[in-house]
Order: structure tokens, then sequence, then C-alpha cells
């Protein structure tokens, strides 16, 4: 959601900014826009997508700039609307993420002033509140303006008068910053247009000021006392944020999954290495809260979490947590982000921290926000993931909350030595058994070409399954447009079996676990509605194949590491389905990676 990066150096500073601001466009994006300044400010911006706004710019010499992209919250996507904003002397340029909440009370002060105003949205109320407030110093400008402002940003300012220098600043909406070993200064809202510039970042917090010169950054709060900002490696190469041949960032990411499974287990897996993995002592119940396909994982994290450590779990939507009526918390909350940017599990952390209890985040981006929420981290090691849709950080999710239960429940006693040797025999096959279900992508597109023309789908599973299917659906209607939803598979016959026929399919989950009589019975409900049904199931299951039209094969695993397997297998059925029907896969309408508006 919105996209910032800037350039201070020594070479031509827009095809930095522009390449900057393509390495950012999967965040989510509806116009876009650059400032370089040259003997005057040049400022260019278009509403659509970055190539419109490449096929507007002429030269514009200059070493010094800053690029935007905008995804829309006050006014709609325009070429007006987008950023950088200017004030009225045109000296000045602004690009801002997050929400100035108090926009109208400061624009009518503004304009009484007498500040003409171009457009509709927030973020020009700052262009002219740090006009008004400059006096020759911009960074006091800047401060002065800030102090005025309530709601979130990430903000970056450039002026005419100031040639070598950028402002920027945080509060709520991430930024990071690092110099390059030729002493270029750059900040961009996540490290991914910053690779191949450094891999050392300074992670920006709230209330931070930084002052980007030739070779220098100073970080002041908004006082202007010096903040020290340790700096922080992120061993992720440019090559990781690109697509690698691959036609889609989610197509690699999705295949990236072995890999990842398998980084993510590293150094982790011994009896020591899991003792150290959560630092957290007595803890007797759990919370997770998350957003998304983090919060699917979260429910599977339920089952996990009881199976393996015997711990009382709930899972709430962090977007509804943080207005419950609980006034004080008992149980050990865990987030689950893989960006560590959305607001609302970052607001819910906080909330669970006012109410008196222990967080701890599983999140994939060193340096994010949530990692200077919560009180302990698990990372996982996805590397940079694209594409809108989540997959691959989907799965290191789901190996990080196994590796947490299994910590627990040792702790716990309630894993024994044999039970601890089978389950991490048992991931040490994921990463293979992974790849045999990507190995079967064929058959996969095969069912793709059967669903992809339907109006509606249901994903039905159950027990661990269940969030499974939940899963399924919300990929596929996040990148195919089609109507899916995710179901219980005994819950059909109270209510939405009206709706199956031979034009509705079915997605069925089927493994060998103590609900496959059940899941066999829920199938021929479905199937005598007509519906055709399409299975993900054991390769061996011959009495399933008699049930169903086609049978995805993923390999037999212990029944609570299934969702790993299964769940590739519906990733692959969502993008091949998309894929027919010619949508934009890694940018799916309406969309953004990072939610960092509520
Ligand atoms: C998943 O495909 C979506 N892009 C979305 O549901 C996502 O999982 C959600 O916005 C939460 O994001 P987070 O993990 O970065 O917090």
């Amino acid at each position: 959601m919105c996209g910032i990066v800037g350039y201070n150096g020594r070479k031509d500073a827009l095809p930095i900014l522009i390449e900057g601001l393509k390495r950012l466009e999967y965040r989510g994006y509806d116009s876009a826009g650059v400032v370089v300044i040259g003997q005057q400010l040049m400022v260019q911006k278009a509403a659509g997508q970055i190539s419109v706004l490449e096929g507007r710019l002429e030269d514009a010499p200059g070493t010094v700039g800053l690029g935007h992209t905008r995804w829309a919250t006050h006014g709609k996507p325009s070429d007006v609307n987008a950023h950088p904003f200017v004030d009225c002397t045109g000296d000045l340029a602004v690009i801002h993420n997050g929400i100035v909440e108090n926009y109208q009370a400061l624009k009518d002060e503004l304009l009484e002033k007498g500040h003409e105003f171009v457009s509709e949205t927030d973020t020009e109320t700052l262009a002219h509140l740090f006009e008004d407030l400059y006096d020759g110093d911009l960074v006091a400008a800047v401060r002065a303006g800030l102090r005025r402002v309530e709601g979130n940003y990430a903000v970056g300012v450039v002026h005419k008068d100031h040639p070598s220098t950028i402002v920027a600043a945080r509060k709520e909406n991430p930024l990071v910053v690092g110099t390059s070993p030729a002493g270029e200064t750059l900040l961009a809202s996540d490290v991914t247009p910053l690779l191949g510039f450094t891999n050392e970042f300074q992670f920006v917090e709230d209330g931070d000021v930084v002052v980007l010169g030739e070779g220098t950054i100073e970080i002041t709060d908004l006082d202007g006392r010096p903040v020290d900002r340790p700096v922080q490696t992120v061993d992720w190469s440019v090559e990781d944020a690109q697509r690698g041949g691959f036609e889609h960032f989610m197509l690699k990411e999705i295949f990236e999954q072995p890999q990842a499974i398998l980084e993510s287990l590293m150094g982790r897996i011994t009896e020591e290495e899991l003792s150290n993995l959560v630092p957290v002592e007595d803890v007797d119940k759990v919370k997770i809260i998350a957003c998304g396909t983090s919060y699917h994982a979260g429910l599977i994290g339920k089952y996990i979490l009881e199976a393996l450590a015997g711990l009382d779990t709930t899972v709430e939507m962090a977007s509804e947590y943080r207005y419950s009526n609980l006034a004080r918390e008992t149980a050990l909350v865990l987030a689950i982000t893989q960006s560590g940017e959305t607001i609302d599990t970052i607001s819910a952390v906080r909330e669970a921290k006012r109410r008196g209890t222990t967080t701890m985040a599983i999140t994939n981006v060193v340096g994010s926000s949530i990692t200077r929420e919560a009180d302990h981290i698990v990372y996982t090691r996805a590397g940079p993931e694209i594409g809108v849709a989540a997959t691959k950080t989907f799965t290191t999710q789901l190996i990080a909350l196994y590796l947490i239960a299994i910590s627990l429940g040792t702790r716990r006693r309630t894993v024994g030595a044999e039970q601890l040797r089978v389950l991490r025999e048992g991931l040490r096959r994921l990463p293979s058994q992974v790849q045999q279900v990507l190995n079967s992508k064929n058959l996969i597109k095969g069912v793709a070409e059967t669903i992809h023309d339907r109006r509606d789908v249901y994903f039905i599973g159950r027990n661990i399954n269940y969030p499974i299917a939940l899963e399924g659906a919300l990929k596929l209607k996040e990148i195919s447009y089609i109507h899916a939803e995710g179901y219980p598979a005994g819950e059909m016959k109270h209510g939405p079996n009206a709706l199956l026929g031979p034009e509705t399919p079915v997605i069925a989950i089927v493994v060998d676990d103590l609900v496959r009589p059940k899941m066999l019975s829920n199938i021929g409900e479905v199937a005598a509605r007509e519906s055709p049904v399409y299975a993900v199931g054991l390769e061996e299951d011959v009495e399933l194949e008699k049930l169903v039209d086609v049978v995805i094969p993923v390999p037999r695993t212990n029944a609570i590491f299934s969702p790993v397997v299964v769940v590739v297998a519906l990733q692959l059925l969502s993008y091949y389905t998309a894929h027919m029907r010619g949508c934009s896969i890694d940018k799916p309408r309406n969309l953004a990676k990072s939610v960092t508006v509520e």
C-alpha cells in the first residue's frame, strides 16, 4: 500500500527512482509520481501504471529525488491526486504514505491564510503546512509541521533551495534508510528497491526524523535530539526480488517453497535449538491474532498448539481483537504477519500489551514494524514475497507454528522423545513432499481448465484442513475474481448445499486422518447434488478416486503436516485458473501487499 523511494547521490536520480518504484509495485498502487531537484523541482505524476508515468517523463537532470506509488484513500486515483504534491511556490515537494486524520482542520486554516489547493487528498495539506512554516530551515519546518499532524505517515520532503537534502519521517508507516558503499543515501518503504545498493539498513522508528545528505544520514526525534538506530543486515539479494524467468512472482514464489521451508527449518530442529526458539516461560493459553492468509495460518496454529503442546488456543482477527471488551489479557498473544506492517495486527499487539500480556510475533521481514512492537520474534525465512497473494510466507508461517508448538510441547512434556523424533522426521521430509506436489502442475492445470469459467466454487475440508479450505477459497477469489467460499464439510448440509448443482464445482480435501470417513460421506452428499467434485487427496486413495471427478495427488504426511502439501496444490489451482482468465495475478485489483490502513 503506497510506496516511497528516495535517492541522494551522484547518478541521475530519475531512472533509479523509476526502477525503485517498479520494485515497490507489488505493494499495490493506482498512480505514481516522481520529483527530481534541478534548477527547479521537476515533478511528474500519473494515474495508472508506472509505464504511464514513464511515457510522460522528460529528461530531468538531477541527482536527488523522491518517487511514490499511491493507493487511494482520500480522493480517487487521478493525475492530480497522485504524489508528489508541491506547495504554492512550487519549491517544496512532499510524498506521503498514511493518513492525515486532521487534514480538514489544517486545510481550512491554510486556505484562510491564502494557500491554494488543487487536489482532494489529505497529503496536499502537508506541502502547504511545511511551506507555511518554512523560513529557510527545511528540517525545522518539517518537524514543526509534523507536530501538528494527527494520523500516521511515512513522509519524504525536498526543497529547491536544499538541493542535496531529503528530509523524511515516520509514524506508523514503514520507512527504511541506507548508505551505499559509494556514499549514496537512500530511503524506501521496504528494502526491495534498495537491494543492489546496500544490504545494510537502518529501520526508522515512530517519531524519527531523518536527514539524508551527501553520504550522511542523521536520525533525530521530533525535537531534534539524536536517536540511535542500529544498522541491520538483510541478506536478500536483488535476484531474490526478481522474477527469475517465471511469468509471475506468484508462480516463482509457489515454486520456491521447498527451499523456503528448508531454510525456515535450518538451525531450529535439534532439541537444543528448539528449546531456544520460544523464550517465554509459563505459557498456559495462547491467543493468535492475524489478518487474511496469516489468520488462516493462525487457525491451523490452534490445531497444532492444542495437539502438540496441550495449550488452549483461540484465534481472532486482529481487526476485531482491538475492539473487544476484554480488560485484561491472560493468554500469550501470538501475532502472525508476513509483512510485519499490517496496521490492524500491529495495533492489536499494542492493545494486548496494554491489557498486560506478553506478545510474540511470526513475521518474514527483518526490521518491520511488528519487530519493534512484539516482545519476542520468530522469523520465517521465505525471502521477499512480491506477489500480493501470500504463498511461501504462508507455508513458512505453518513451519514456524510447528516449531513453536514442538518447542512448547517438549518443555511441557506433551511431546515425548519418540513423538519428537517422528515430528522432526516429518518436518525434514516436507521440502521434498512439496516438490512432489509441484511436479503435478500439469494435472492441476487440467482442473483449472474445468473451473476457470465457473461463477462460484466451494472448498470443503474438516479439522486441520478446514482452514486450508478457507485459504483455497481466499486465494481463488483474490486472484481469479471467481466467487469462492471455504466451508467445514460438515456444515454444507446446514445451508450451502442449496447452492450446489452441475455449474458449481466443489474442491474437497481428504487426507488420511480421523475425519477421512466423514469427508467421504460429505463428498457423497455434494456429488448427489450433481456438483463436480475435485479432490486434493492421497495418491494411493482408490476409494476417493471412485467418488470424485479428479484427485490431485499429494504425498502422505503425518496428518498434522498435511496442510502444507495440500495448500500448495490449491495455490497452483488458483494460479492457473487466474492465468486462464487473464487476470492481473501479481497485482489483483483493489488489493495491496502491505495493508497499512485500518
Ligand atoms: C493473502 O493472499 C492476502 N494478500 C492477505 O490476506 C494477507 O495475508 C493479509 O493482508 C495479511 O497480511 P500480513 O501477513 O502481511 O499481515
